[in-house]
Order: structure tokens, then sequence, then C-alpha cells
């Protein structure tokens, strides 16, 4: 296994898209940001230097980080941001992950241009589980707002209500020949024909899952989020914020023609959204191109949820001794149930109070509203046993409480409790959560929940309300998929699994960041092993002060 050392220089420069510059937050003046490679077991050496003007944290999308909490990256979570001016050594520690992950900004919502992809090949002597492909590509889906993203984000707190939707979707950091002033610059992947090519297809965007298509071209299934899956065969994919998909494709169609790749919303909800698609060019290299346009992709209508969960539905694990070992918890330490709710609180003075009959929009999880903290990290304030920083008394909630998924809840659950609440897990327990998304208020979505520092098997899902008698009998316990982003369904549940494992503070979250700006997030603490090799690393030097 090899150490790799990097250097991250967040700076701000100059962008032109839709016609008009901004200054955007960049890695190396990168967009999409640099891509990193290493092999399964390698350790990556992250020098991030912020040369910005605004606080930042970098965070390793999909790493476990074994016993290395510190590294994580979500501010206030498990690090204090790195200062405008300061630098941060992160270490990734690659240890299961073999696939595609990516790494983000996780502070504010600095990822919409602070993002790049993470690839980590099988380790040497080894191979995928799938012919070698002829060549590889990131594909990094995204959103482009012609507005500065701190100001976005600023209105959006203020506003109460939901954010401005983006102007554009993008591929590779390019919206494509649908939008003005974008032609010439749409991404372009060349193809020699008869080749097969693995393409690692990642969803950065901060608010909507998407459909995604190659118009004339199948699509083979074979990883996501960094664990290889049983191969499979589809037109489309769907993929979540924070998710990664990826698949193979053969150049097997006719050379003379071009082909549109593209990708566009699914949404359940009845907000407005950013309804445009998003194109890249698929060129077969030898070939000139025809004059008759691209061949479009089919992509589902927005609101088509059976084409949405019916995709993430057929992850399959690779239950192969080599590439993925299946070792889902059967017996259960500790079972959760958390509900998944968009709430309101009350207006408070000097804001516009936008959400719905003038109250500001909330999000909740057991109708806890999570409080980030501002002063110190949990991570910090645990190790050094800083008191006032959080409380470990994150809520149960009886399954069998509420029809969840009815229209006519009891209005006390609109309003849910601001708190700064873990769940403390004992080390190598085997925890089971079901995820019940809720029709509180706001109204219904889905969700794609995001847990730090673990992979969760999937073990079954549904709409409508969980039944802990009946739904049980059909989890798949033989080979779900191991991911560390799932789609919650609307109006519906999603049961995973995993071994607490890996001793730290460990954040969980939407990966839809105005539903985790509004709270729907929470964080658990997973206690020391009895082992020194079962306890949490000493902390890195150069940690940024709080
Ligand atoms: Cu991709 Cu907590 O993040
Ligand atoms: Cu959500």
């Amino acid at each position: 296994a090899l150490v790799h050392r990097r250097t991250f220089v967040v700076k701000e420069v100059p962008y032109t898209r839709l016609c008009s510059t901004k200054n955007i937050l960049t890695v190396n003046g990168q967009f999409p940001g640099p891509t990193l490679y290493a092999r399964k077991g390698d350790t990556i050496i992250v020098d991030v230097h912020n040369k910005g003007n605004q606080n930042i944290t970098i965070h390793w999308h999909g790493v476990k980080q074994p016993r290395n909490p510190w590294s994580d990256g979500p501010e206030y979570i498990t690090q204090c941001p790195i200062q405008p001016g300061a630098k941060f050594s992160q270490k990734i520690i690659l240890s299961t992950e073999e696939g595609t992950l990516w790494w983000h900004a996780h502070s504010e919502w600095d990822r919409a241009t602070v993002c790049g992809a993470l690839v980590i090949y099988p380790k040497k002597g080894t191979n995928y589980p799938f012919s070698k492909p002829h060549a590889e590509f990131p594909l990094i889906l995204g959103e482009w707002w012609k507005e500065d993203i701190e100001e976005l984000y600023t209105e959006f707190l203020k506003s109460g209500g939901d954010p401005n939707i983006s102007d554009a979707l993008t591929i590779n950091g390019q919206p494509g020949d649908l939008y003005p002033c974008s032609k010439p610059d749409t991404f372009k992947l060349m193809v020699e024909h008869s080749k097969t090519y693995l393409l690692r297809l990642i969803n950065s965007g901060l608010q909507d899952i998407l459909f995604f298509s190659i118009a004339n071209h199948s699509l083979t299934i074979v990883g996501s989020d960094a664990s290889y899956t049983k191969p499979f065969v589809t037109n489309y994919i769907a993929i979540s914020p924070g998710q990664t998909i990826d698949f193979l494709l053969t150049a097997d169609q006719d050379p003379h023609h071009h082909y549109y790749m593209g990708a566009k919303v699914y949404t359940a909800t009845s907000n407005p959204f950013d309804n445009t698609t998003t194109t890249a060019l698929l060129h077969y290299g030898d070939f000139t191109p025809s004059n008759s346009p691209p061949f479009s992709p089919y992509l589902a209508p927005y609101n088509d949820t059976n084409s949405s969960v019916s995709f993430t539905g057929r992850l399959r694990s690779l239950a192969d001794k080599i590439h993925s070992v299946v070792d889902v918890p059967l017996n259960i330490n500790d079972r959760l149930f958390f509900t998944l709710s968009i709430n309101t609180f009350p207006c408070r003075q000097n804001d516009s109070c936008q959400g719905p009959n003038g109250s500001r929009l909330a999000a909740s999880v057991n109708n806890v509203s999570f409080v980030t903290p501002t002063v110190n990290s949990i991570l910090q304030a645990y190790y050094y046993h800083a008191n006032g920083v959080f409380g470990d008394r994150f809520p149960d909630f009886p399954e069998t409480l509420f029809d969840f998924t009815a229209t006519d809840l009891p209005l006390y659950l609109e309003t849910p409790k601001s708190r700064t609440e873990v769940k403390v897990l004992e080390y190598n327990s085997t925890v089971e959560i079901v995820f019940q998304g809720t029709n509180v208020t706001a109204g219904a979505a889905d969700h794609p929940m995001h847990l730090h520092g673990f992979s969760f098997y999937v073990v079954g899902w549904g709409f409508g309300n969980f039944d802990k008698d009946k739904d049980p009998l059909n989890y798949n316990l033989v080979d779900p998929p191991l991911q560390n982003t799932i789609a919650v369904p609307v109006n519906g549940w999603t049961t995973v699994r995993f071994k607490a494992d890996n001793p730290g503070v460990w954040f969980m979250h939407c990966h839809v960041d105005r539903h985790m700006s509004w709270g729907m997030t929470m964080a658990f603490i997973v206690k020391n092993g009895k082992f020194p090799n079962a306890q949490i690393l000493p902390p890195p030097p150069d940690m940024p002060p709080c």
C-alpha cells in the first residue's frame, strides 16, 4: 500500500457559464476539482490550504476512515473549519472501499463548486470483477447557479422558504448544448467503435435525485458507492445526491452518428425545481459525424417515482469472495427507527418567513431538528470531555405512533424540537436503522440518507408505513447492496444495517442540502473498543483551532 501526497489550494477564480462570469470557490482553480487516484488500502495525505476568503472544510465522501474521524471533515461535527490563510493536512485512509467515491466541501453549500472524484483501483495484482475496460472516465453531475453560492445560502437561511433553483444542471462542469452560450464547451466523450468503457457517475448536486441516460446505448451497472454490484443492463440510471454509480458502456452503435447523454431532475414534491436538461456528447472518434442532430436519450418524466425506485431496487452486492464479502449483520443489538420529516418553525423577527402560512421551513429526524454547534466540534468536545456542546439523548420514536404517511397527522408533529443530540453506540454493536419518510405539514419527499464512517447494507424498502411484523420477513440478507447513501422513497421506508466497528463521531444526514440545512441530520458516537487497535487514533497536530 502506498502513501500519496496531494495539495489542495482552495481559492476563488472566475468562471463563465450561461453567458455570465462570476468568482467561484475551487480547488486548484479547477471546476470540477482534481480527481484523486489511489488503490484499495492506500493512504492519501491532502494538504488543504485555504487561500479563499471564507471558512471551509473538506470531506471524503464514503471513505470509512477507520479510527480516524479527525480528517472526516463535516464542519463543527468532527472539526472546526479551516480559516482563510490556514492549512490542514488531512489523512484519507482507504480500507475496504474499491470503485468510485468523491470528495466535497462540508461547510455551508460550498460543495456546489468544491468537489471532485476519488477513484480507488483494485490492489496491485488484483483486477476488476469484469473485463478490463479500454479506458475510464469520471462523469460528475452537478448544478450551476448564476448567483454567488454564499449569497444563495445566506438568502436561503433568511427566507425561511425554499432556496432559489439552479440555472443549469451540469456534466463535468458544463451545462451543454441546450443552454445559452454553452454549446462550444459541452463535455465530449470520445470513444472507439466496439470498445468498452468504465464510466464513474457521481451526483454532486445539492438538491435533487437525477435521471441519467445515453441515447441508443445500454448501460451495464457494475458498482455503487465503491462497492461492486451484480452486473445488470439498463437504459437509464437514477442517482441520488452523494451517490456514485459505475457502469460499462460498449460503443456498439452506428459510429456515423453522435449521441447525447443527458440528465434531469427527479422529484416527487410540488416545489419549484430546475426542470432543464444537461447534455454531453458521445462521439465515435474515428468518424466524422453526420450533420444530423445528435440522438437524444429518453429520460423519464420528472415525477416518475417508479422509475427512480425501481432502478435503485435493482442494486445487489456481488457475493464474490475476492471483491465483496457479504457480511450483513443478522443479530441486531440496536434497532433504531428514524422518522424523516419536513416541518415548520414559527417565524422569527427579521426573517422573511416564506414557508407555508408565514412559517419558516425546518426538517427533522425523530422530530429533532439538529442544531449544528458553532464554537466547538462534537468530536473535539467528546474527545476532550468538554461539556455543553452536545447531548447524548437522541430520542427513540415508536414505529406505531402514527400513520406517518397519512395527510391528517397531529399538529404538534409539525414543529420539531431544536437540539444537538447524538446517539451513542457500543463498539462492535450491530445496528439497524429503519428510515421512515413522513407526510408532516410541509410534505413528503425522497431523502437520500448518507452515513459517515460506514457503508451500510440496504436490506429492504417499501412504500407507506413500515410494518415491523411483516416487512422484516422480506429483508434481503443474502446480497443486499453496500452503500453509503440511500434514497428513502417518498412516503416510504428503507432499512439499513451496519456494524459499529469504527470508533468516533460520525455524521448522518439527508444529502439534499436544503433538508440538511433545515436540520435533517444527526450524529452517532461509536465508543472505543477494549484494545488499542479499536480506539480512535490520536488527533493530528494541526487540527484547525475552534
Ligand atoms: Cu457527501 Cu456528509 O456528505
Ligand atoms: Cu431529504
